[in-house]
């Protein structure tokens, strides 16, 4: 059976995204791993240089996740927009990826999906964010598939019929 790894970044388990999230995954027939950043210990990157010549950090919970990863299909990253970025816990993760930017490329033929809730709708919180998602998931080996934003969220606490056909339709496509 295939493997889906889910980065959760929303401080809210029963939030926007967790809402995205949801529907995402009903259609979703593989094993799956989720992993709520904010209970995760990562420590943050300090710019040290040793993944210049080693390919290695700390020890914490960033090898767990990255093992997950590693050997998975599908990566699939939720979050609400912060600043136009990642949640704090999601962006010390996305920071800890520098040995993966400074070596070789570990092969791999995974997905990677973002899925993302944000307060309002401008093209800024949307093209940071799926920018970041986008370098990241190279750095992990992994296609960017597409991604899937709920905006305007200071306004509505769901999503429309149609929005939701459209979420499923693209998981579909995704876990084929
Ligand atoms: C600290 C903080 C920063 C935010 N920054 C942005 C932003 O830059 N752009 C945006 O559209 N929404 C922003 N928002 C709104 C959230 O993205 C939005 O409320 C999201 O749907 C929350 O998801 P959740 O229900 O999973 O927590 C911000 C919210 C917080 C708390």
């Amino acid at each position: 059976m295939k493997k889906a790894t889910v980065l959760f970044a929303s401080p809210n388990e029963n939030g926007k995204t967790k809402l995205l999230l949801d529907i995402f995954l009903s259609e979703c027939a593989h094993n799956i791993i989720i992993y709520n950043m904010y209970d995760e210990n990562i420590k943050p990157c300090i710019g040290c240089g040793r993944c210049e010549s080693l390919k290695s950090c700390f020890t914490d919970d960033t090898e767990k996740i990255l093992s997950d990863i590693f050997s998975s299909d599908f990566i699939i990253f939720a979050s609400p927009v912060y600043n136009y970025s990642f949640p704090s816990p999601m962006k010390a993760f996305l920071d800890r990826l520098q040995p993966y930017f400074m070596n070789e490329k570990m092969n791999g033929t995974r997905k990677g999906f973002l899925l993302a809730s944000c307060g309002r709708s401008g093209k800024f919180s949307i093209e940071v964010i799926e920018k970041q998602s986008k370098i990241a998931f190279s750095e992990l080996s992994t296609e960017f598939f597409g991604s899937y934003f709920f905006t305007d969220t200071d306004k509505r606490t769901t999503l429309h019929k149609d929005e939701v056909g459209k979420v499923k339709k693209l998981a579909l496509q995704f876990f084929s």
